[in-house]
């Protein structure tokens, strides 16, 4: 008796010797990754993650604590489970393949309370071969009618020993970190996505997909491995839903390697179908802009002497667009707001009118008249019911005068977002990744949509797939870019690009700004890449928006390598990664859309070498002639060796391999033009 007591009481206190039952298990289509459910002795609810029937993510529990109810995690019994299987293939109005099949096997379990009150929820897991997504999904119900979420108790307990790439969370800077890259146990609070390399070589990265009306999850380590979700904070807590309702999915791709991740469609899948419908009034395209030369500060926001916004050099930069076939050009500060300290006046900035020396109506349709677009520009700095009181006008203008991309701003440290309900009302601080910001991201988006504008976001809440529901969510920054090269103290590292590929860039697009030729950032501050290397961040680092960012007369003194930027394509058939390690390298090739065109990007750390590539990927019986744009004998990211170069042609056909020798710092652009069959 007194021994059985015991062994009760010490199960209670060490929940590993609490009986646990597996109560249901789903496994992908192709049998390899298998999710187990368990419940334990105190009816407190685990799923775990096996691959090839090993563990990779053990015991790790789920459920909820509330501001407004009891905890939701303990006392539970499964009411009833149901699997599904669905095999389906869709198409991307745009994006880097045009073709994605959704294959999974799905598992429904029902979860309900066994006391009085009986609250339920479901667990639904989605098994793919690439990954697994879950999420809660909580129905009406008279004992949960709102629920004031103060976190989310989803764990992920990595079963082997891993290496980790990870920025930290709820720090000053949002999501403009290098990469740290540390043992799992060292992660303190991370944003996702993250990516983890087991010591056995599993590629993992942990993220969500379909953030709607919900805070964004950041993993806290907590000990032996157990990553736990944190979600945003939020006023009054971070999560305020009113039943039914669900989460976003939580997600873990899983690779045998690491280009795995990239060519991974996971996130997308999990996301709802298309609500645009036919969306062929986004064109994807390159664009240029006065936007370098503010960042170098040669030009200003501001208005007075300095300000690049006016109409005499817009007409400049469109000319050079139509010069070059570009199809956009994005001016920034042509709007009232600027002048002073912006950073502190968001409330201040006009979105409805432009500033004197900026003739929008004579430029819009100068601009037409080539065959160019302008770009809006809507900094909020951080005002952001400001910028939503004048949303709807703003937008009008743009469409009035052929506007049809946006780039939006928040430029302000993390949690000093300024919300105000009503006019004249309090100012509450919200977080990027917020609830709040979510839903005011969606509601720019569907207002945009209306209008048939598309949305570019600086300094956004993270990518978590939206783009499939919401096609003109096309691109958005979310890490530190190109602007870090002109006044970043350091710039970004050789090792910064490669490390993006991998983790960033999982979630979805980014308008990185490519393309500096000059290799030199503000007060001659040396950019850390080669020339070659700039060409390839228009294959490696992927948008549907890529910005020609360098100044026109920067281009002008490389011709050569300017050609491959003119070349380039932005929308793509298909996109394999070829080559690639976190971090080090990757390699990825892309098909242009519609066309029977290939381009290849190489980019590299800090440490030369040299990639053989399989030209598979290349249609049989075709020879394409290479045009290979390469770092030169002797190039380096440091000094005169950045500009060294090469660009050379070659013969190839698919079963060739190309061998690339990428310098330190380096990388290789390549396009491939199928020639007349002989
Ligand atoms: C930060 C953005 O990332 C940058 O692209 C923009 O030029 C400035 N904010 C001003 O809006
Ligand atoms: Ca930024």
């Amino acid at each position: 008796m007194n021994l059985l007591r015991t062994a009760m009481v010490l199960a209670l206190v060490l929940p590993g010797l609490v009986h646990a039952e597996q109560v249901a298990q789903v496994a992908s289509p192709d049998g390899r990754t298998v999710v187990q459910l368990d419940l334990n002795g105190e009816g407190r609810l685990a799923y775990r993650v096996l691959r090839d029937g090993k563990p990779v993510i053990n015991d790790s529990r789920l459920g909820f604590i509330f501001r407004n109810g009891r905890q939701l995690l303990r006392n539970l019994r499964l009411d009833a489970q149901a699997t599904r299987s669905q095999d389906d293939t869709w198409e991307q109005p745009w994006g880097e393949r045009r073709f994605v099949r959704d294959h999974y096997n799905e598992l429904r379990a029902t979860l309900v309370e066994k006391d009085m009150d009986q609250r339920r929820f479901d667990m639904v897991f989605r098994v793919f071969d690439d990954g697994v997504g879950f999420r809660y999904d909580v129905p009406r119900q008279p004992h949960l009618q709102q629920a004031q979420i103060v976190q989310e108790l989803t764990e992920f307990s990595i079963a082997r020993p891993a290496t980790a790439w990870w920025i930290p969370a709820l720090e000053w800077n949002r999501e403009e970190y290098l990469y740290h890259r540390t043992p799992l146990q060292e992660i303190g609070i991370a944003q996702t996505p993250l990516t983890l390399r087991t010591a056995d070589g599993l590629h993992l990265s942990l993220h969500e997909a379909a953030l709607v009306d919900y805070a964004g999850m950041n993993l806290l380590h907590g000990e032996n491995g157990v990553l736990r979700a944190m979600l945003t904070p939020g006023s009054p807590v971070p999560v305020v839903r009113e039943t039914p309702f669900v989460t976003p999915w939580r997600t873990i791709t899983l690779s045998d390697n690491a280009g795995g991740l990239v060519d991974s469609n996971l996130i997308l899948n999990l996301n709802e179908p298309n609500k645009l419908g036919d969306v062929r009034w986004f064109t994807p395209a390159k664009y240029a802009g006065v936007w370098w030369a503010l960042h170098l500060d040669r030009q200003s926001w501001a208005t007075g002497a300095k300000h690049g916004a006016t109409t005499a050099n817009t007409r400049k930069v469109i000319d050079f667009a139509a010069r070059n076939g570009l199809r956009g050009v994005l001016v920034e500060g042509w709007n009232p707001g600027w002048d002073g300290d912006w950073f502190a006046n968001g409330w201040g900035f006009d979105f409805t009118r432009p500033t004197a020396d900026f003739d929008l109506p004579g430029l819009a349709k100068y601009a037409a008249g080539k065959g160019v677009h302008l770009i809006g520009h809507h900094e909020t700095g951080c005002a952001v019911s400001h910028y939503e009181s004048q949303l709807g006008a703003a937008l009008e203008l743009d469409a009035r005068n052929g506007i049809d991309v946006v780039k939006t701003g928040y430029v302000c440290d993390a949690g000093q977002i300024e919300r105000q309900d009503a006019p004249g009302g309090p100012v509450l601080r919200e977080w990027h990744e917020g609830q709040w910001m979510s839903n005011h991201h969606l509601r720019v988006v569907q207002e945009a949509a209306k209008r048939h504008v598309a949305i570019d976001a600086h300094e956004p809440i993270k990518d978590t797939g939206l783009r499939r529901t919401y096609p003109n969510w096309v691109s958005r920054e979310g890490a530190r870019g190109m602007e870090y090269n002109a006044w970043g103290n350091p710039p970004n590292p050789p090792a910064h690009e490669v490390t993006l590929v991998f983790t960033r860039m999982l979630s979805g697009p980014m308008d990185y700004t490519p393309g500096i030729l000059s290799l030199t950032g503000r007060n001659g501050q040396e950019i850390q890449s080669t020339l070659a290397r700039q060409l390839a961040l228009y294959v490696g680092i992927y948008s549907p928006v890529q910005m020609v960012a360098d100044l026109p007369e920067h281009y002008a003194q490389h011709p050569e390598a300017f050609q491959f930027i003119k070349d380039v394509a932005v929308d793509w058939d298909e996109s394999h990664v070829l080559a690639g390690a976190v971090g080090e390298y990757v390699a990825i090739a892309r098909k242009q859309r519609g066309a029977p065109v290939w381009f290849l990007g190489a980019m590299n750390d800090e440490h030369p070498r040299t990639l053989s590539l399989q030209l598979d990927f290349l249609e049989a019986g075709k020879r394409y002639r290479a045009e290979i744009y390469r770092d030169g004998d002797g190039a380096d990211w440091h000094g005169d060796a950045r500009f060294r170069f090469v660009r050379e042609q070659k013969t190839v056909r698919r079963d060739d391999a190309l061998a690339l020798w990428l310098a330190g710092g380096g990388g290789a652009a390549v396009r491939f033009v199928p020639l007349p069959d002989r």
